[in-house]
């Protein structure tokens, strides 16, 4: 070949891949080196004939648990022994080995989580009286009533978690350490009322903050 009938070639070439570029077409690509990029696959809610019940998807096999979320400890997970009795007192660990310490930082959570999830119907103080209870919701018990004074703190974090009754569940909007820290600040607020002044710090009672109530 002549030098320029190779460069009018070349030249055609060039024109023609270069007239493919950003054109629309309904057919699939030129894919030449095919690698594994496509492959026989099911679509979600497909049908298969691999399986009897014609469905692709398949279930979990049952007892199947993501890496990390084995829930085995009855005392963090469902707030009690593994007899099946409500805890007395905060598990010590939360999920992941953390610790769980009733600290000021624990309550300070548990208010801030309270008032964004409880008060609409348990009102700031668990009188049961929050303001969807004016707006015709069945009215909630007082925290105050002896009856929920009387509940260990391991079913206060059962009620959160799986709700009571007409009582909705949290356990999907909020997490483990949350609900505990929840329960904690349910704790605090029965015992705002209920405290001897014998739990007051001595330098504190008698003062005039306390004199006043
Ligand atoms: C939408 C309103 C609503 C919200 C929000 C709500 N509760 Fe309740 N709660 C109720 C009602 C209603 C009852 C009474 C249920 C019944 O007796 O049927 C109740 C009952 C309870 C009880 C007593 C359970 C028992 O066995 O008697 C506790 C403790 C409690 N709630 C804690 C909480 C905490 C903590 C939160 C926040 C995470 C919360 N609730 C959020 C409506 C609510």
């Amino acid at each position: 070949m002549t030098a320029p009938t190779t460069r009018f070639a070349l030249f055609t070439a060039g024109l023609l891949l270069a007239a493919c570029q950003g054109d629309l077409s309904s057919e699939p690509p030129v894919h030449l080196n095919q690698n594994m990029d496509q492959q026989n696959r099911h679509e979600a809610q497909e049908e298969t004939s691999v399986f009897e019940n014609g469905r692709a998807m398949r279930n979990h096999l049952e007892g199947t648990v993501p890496v990390g979320s084995l829930r085995e400890d009855p005392r963090i997970y469902a707030g009690k022994t593994a007899q099946g009795d409500f805890l007395k007192t905060l598990p010590a660990e939360a999920p992941k080995g953390e610790k769980l310490e009733l600290t000021k930082e624990l309550l300070e959570r548990g208010r801030e989580r309270y008032d964004v999830f409880c008060t609409p119907c348990h009102d700031a103080q668990g009188g049961g009286k929050g303001v969807v209870v004016d707006r015709g919701m069945m009215q909630p018990p007082s925290f105050h009533d002896e009856r929920v004074l009387a509940m260990p703190i391991g079913q206060l974090y059962d009620v959160v978690t799986n709700g009571a009754r007409n009582m909705q569940p949290y356990r999907t909007q909020v997490n483990v350490r949350d609900r505990w820290a929840i329960a904690a600040y349910v704790r605090a607020l029965q015992m705002s009322r209920r405290a001897p002044l014998s739990d007051v710090p001595a330098d504190r009672a008698g003062s005039e903050r306390w004199g006043t109530r």
